[in-house]
């Protein structure tokens, strides 16, 4: 009897740091405005922001009000595609407490709840700890599967077109965008 009360809780002990590895910790979405204080000067971070700022992707949720979405969202019975999620699902960061912005900085990078404060001292492999993606670490093969995610062709997006990554990615790149204050800290640090 007891023996066997053993094996049961030694079986548990030994499955237990599997089941703490699949669990995600869920973060939540802070805003891009909160990364505009330091992401858009080149006397802070650099101006990412800026690049964003600009894309396509900071005005997802206005194109929802436009009468051509309108339109589409017919199609499917939507009667207000910006209040609707099988829209916003890909036209706004899930979320987001200011959800006007559309595409954010956390649709790719990770909700920042967790990693908001400490990446800017502790460093890329700290904040991937607390729910950042290590985008700039991945082979572009598999930052372009980050993009599949709303790039996919979907029933409900009458406007897909084809991604061809070595089109799209200019568009948005803001990798060039790091103030030379970080750069050389990063150099001076070996990184
Ligand atoms: C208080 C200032 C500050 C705020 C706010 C801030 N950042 Fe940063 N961030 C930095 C600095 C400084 C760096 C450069 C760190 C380094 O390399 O030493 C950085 C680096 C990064 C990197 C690159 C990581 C790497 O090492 O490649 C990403 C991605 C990033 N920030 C995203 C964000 C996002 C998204 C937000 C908003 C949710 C945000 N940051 C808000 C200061 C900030
Ligand atoms: C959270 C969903 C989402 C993710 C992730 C995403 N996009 Fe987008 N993207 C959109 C939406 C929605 C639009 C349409 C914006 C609009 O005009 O309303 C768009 C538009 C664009 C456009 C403009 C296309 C045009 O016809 O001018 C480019 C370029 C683009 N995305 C590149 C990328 C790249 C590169 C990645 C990955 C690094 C990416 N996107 C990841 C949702 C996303
Ligand atoms: C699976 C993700 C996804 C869903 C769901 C989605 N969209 Fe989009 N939408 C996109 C992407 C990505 C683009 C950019 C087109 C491209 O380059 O492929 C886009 C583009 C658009 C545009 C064109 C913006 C412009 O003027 O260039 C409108 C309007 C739009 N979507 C409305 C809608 C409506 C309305 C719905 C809901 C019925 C919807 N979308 C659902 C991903 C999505
Ligand atoms: C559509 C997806 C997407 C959006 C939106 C986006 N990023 Fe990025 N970001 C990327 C990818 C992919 C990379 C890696 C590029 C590379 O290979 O260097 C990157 C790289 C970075 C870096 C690292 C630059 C360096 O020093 O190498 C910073 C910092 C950053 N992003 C900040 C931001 C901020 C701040 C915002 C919002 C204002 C933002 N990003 C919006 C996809 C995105």
């Amino acid at each position: 009897m007891i023996a066997r009360h053993l094996l049961s809780l030694i079986l548990v002990v030994a499955l237990m740091p599997a089941f703490a590895a699949d669990e995600k910790k869920e973060y939540k979405a802070v805003g891009a405005k909160k990364c505009k204080i330091c992401h858009s000067t080149d006397k802070k971070a650099g101006t990412h922001f800026k690049v964003w700022e600009e894309s396509a992707h900071a005005k997802a949720f206005q194109s929802l009000l436009t009468d051509k979405a309108k339109e589409a969202a017919k199609k499917h019975g939507i009667e207000d595609p910006s209040k609707d999620e099988r829209c916003l699902s890909c036209h706004v960061m899930k979320g987001s407490p200011t959800p006007e912005e559309g595409v954010t900085c956390e649709s790719c990078h990770g909700a920042a709840e967790g990693y908001l404060k400490p990446h800017e001292k502790e460093g890329l492999e700290v904040a991937v700890t607390l729910g950042m993606k290590p985008l700039k670490k991945m082979s572009p093969e598999d930052q372009a599967k980050a993009c599949m995610e709303c790039h996919k062709a979907d029933p409900l997006n009458e406007f897909h077109k084809e991604f061809k990554w070595e089109e799209y990615f200019p568009k948005i790149d803001h990798s060039k965008a790091t103030s030379p204050a970080v750069l050389e800290k990063r150099k001076a640090e070996g990184k």
